[in-house]
């Protein structure tokens, strides 16, 4: 029996249109009848800033994610920015896309920087750590990478978008002065060192001003196979002496995948060991994971475990979000454990991997490894999981979708010059109003869905979200789980009465539904005015993610 930890050893081993108004909000005065479900946002009890951060990405040297799905080359006939997909870095922009990581995955660790800069004439082929996973059908590039796309090109593509640079760096086959002359290739003045002189011959005078450095990833398996302590001892001779440059530079250790609670612990045990204070060297911890298990407790088998992205019944659409779901108690039970080493919290979690992964066979692009075509299912994870981030500002200060383009839990498919936002950009989109707002506690109550999971009663939450304030507008995002019953809710603003809003909502009547390069908006959100009448009555639309913006008086 396979689990996921197995999975990425023995990959080290080889080297709208229906789209809905199904919703039928209306205000009520005294005629209260009919709502069985409450909100309550309390506006007197902030929880704390929404970071921008959690709105970030991930994207690897894996499959089609960066050759087909980011980079296209510049004489492609693929419109282009640089060789950069233009369809991309519009769509991005306008998600406000704070954060991107690069270049990996499992494939950081097998990676050096330097292949990546330099003459592209020049620059080596190497192959990439995820050449067992590819198959005939796959690219030439995917498997064996020709390094067209490097440093240059992804901070190229930051600037484009409009995010920061999040680079993981090479603990498992590189040293810590590879690590340090990465972070001076980048963040360098110009005309202060060679490898500022580097840059600034490949066009690049100006540095690139990268924060977010990730030191190694996933070092349990992938990244070197460590115990959490040989790991912390790495951890601490990578960021002894980094320069830098006038950044305030922010060092991301590898943390846990799911509930490997022995991890974290065993990190911190070690990192305190020697020195309390070292905590303080120290800006995130990694956490990992992925919504895969539809087994229904029948399995932890990595590969067995896992279900279809298109074809499933209604026990597995909840099965799925349930899943999803027990991210609140992995945030807090890393925070708890967290706690006892670093009593004031000044390390954060960084969920840096998150998302749905399918068994293989929905790729949009046959060969392209890991990628999957999301559903209206995925919305609803996604949403699920980003009001999760919302309602812990004080624990997360970054969160990325794994992965932005072609792969796993994917905002965007493409290839060659097709291509088409999934129902998870969607998502992403509509959420992007919280970034930096204030979170503010919020009362959900609703009846529970109940289902029948192979013949016991399971059940799981009728409604949830979260909330934020920006001045006088308030942003609430709602997730309604139940596959066939709308819920009519009366929402309730404590100390202020709302003078006009907006309702944006994404829903279908199937539950499958998904967009494609041949139907792009099969599913796709829609947005119209809230008629204000006193307080809100809003009637949730079966399977759906919805965003009410109210202005407060
Ligand atoms: O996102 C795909 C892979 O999943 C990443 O490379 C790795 O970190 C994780 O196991």
């Amino acid at each position: 029996m396979i689990g996921r930890r197995q999975f990425i050893r023995n990959s080290m081993m080889g080297a709208g249109a229906l789209v809905f108004a199904r919703s039928a909000p209306y205000m009520f005065g005294s005629d209260a009848a009919g709502a069985d479900s409450r909100i309550e946002v309390l506006l007197d009890e902030p929880l704390g800033t929404i970071s921008p951060d959690i709105y970030g990405h991930f994207t690897e040297h894996l499959g089609g994610v960066i050759y087909d799905g980011i980079w296209v080359g510049e004489n492609s006939k693929v419109p282009n920015v640089n060789g950069l997909r233009k369809e991309l870095i519009d769509e991005v922009k306008k998600i406000k896309a704070s954060v991107v990581r690069y270049p990996g995955g499992c494939f950081a660790d097998s990676y050096d920087w330097r292949d990546g800069v330099g003459p592209v004439d020049k620059r080596p082929r190497r192959t990439n750590f995820w050449a067992q996973v590819e198959s005939a059908a796959s690219a030439t590039n995917h498997k064996y990478e020709p390094n067209r796309f490097g440093t240059n090109e992804f901070a190229q593509f930051c600037k484009l978008i409009g995010a920061q640079p999040y680079l993981a760096a090479n603990v498992r086959s590189l040293t810590a002065k590879d690590f340090y002359q990465w972070v001076e290739y980048c963040n360098s003045p110009a005309g202060s060192t060679t490898l500022a002189d580097q840059r600034a011959a490949a066009g690049f005078s100006e540095p690139f001003h990268v924060r977010y450095w990730g030191v190694g990833n996933e070092s349990w398996g992938c990244g070197g196979n460590f115990t959490p302590q040989e790991y912390a001892v790495e951890f601490r001779r990578f960021v002894t002496w980094v320069p830098g440059f006038g950044e305030n530079l922010a060092f991301i250790a590898s943390g846990p995948s799911d509930y490997s609670w022995d991890w974290t612990r065993g990190f911190f045990e070690e990192i305190v060991r020697k020195d309390p204070g070292q905590v303080r060297s120290i800006y995130g911890l990694a956490m990992h994971y992925y919504t895969w298990n539809l087994s229904r407790g029948r399995t932890h088998n990595w590969d067995e475990g896992k279900g279809d992205a298109l074809k499933f019944d209604v026990v597995d659409w909840y099965e799925l979000l349930r899943e999803g779901d027990a991210m609140e108690s992995l945030i807090n039970g890393h925070w708890q454990i967290m706690g006892e080493y670093d009593r004031e919290h000044h390390v954060k979690l960084v969920v840096d991997e998150w998302g749905a992964w399918y068994r293989p066979g929905s790729e949009m692009t046959p060969g392209d490894a890991l990628e999957q075509t999301p559903t209206l299912r995925d919305a609803l994870l996604a949403g699920l999981n980003l009001d999760t981030f919302n309602r812990h500002p004080e624990k997360v200060s970054m969160a990325n979708s794994a992965q932005l383009i072609n792969c796993l839990n994917s905002l965007y498919l493409a290839h060659e010059d097709k291509f088409c936002v999934t129902p998870i950009g969607h998502v992403f989109a509509m959420y992007a109003a919280h970034q930096g707002g204030q979170s503010l506690r919020t009362i959900f109550s609703a009846p529970n869905v109940s289902y029948d999971r192979d013949g016991k009663p399971a059940s799981f939450w009728g409604l949830k979200g979260s909330a934020s304030l920006h001045d006088k507008e308030l942003v609430l995002t709602v997730v309604n789980p139940h596959a066939s019953e709308a819920r009519e809710t009366d929402v309730g603003i404590r100390g202020a009465s709302v003078k006009s809003g907006t309702e944006t909502t994404l829903a279908h009547s199937d539950i499958h539904a998904h967009n494609s390069f041949q139907d792009r908006e099969v599913v796709k959100p829609q947005t119209k005015p809230l008629e204000i009448k006193g307080s809100v009555r809003y009637t949730f639309p079966s399977a759906s993610v919805t965003r009410l913006t109210l202005s407060l008086a």
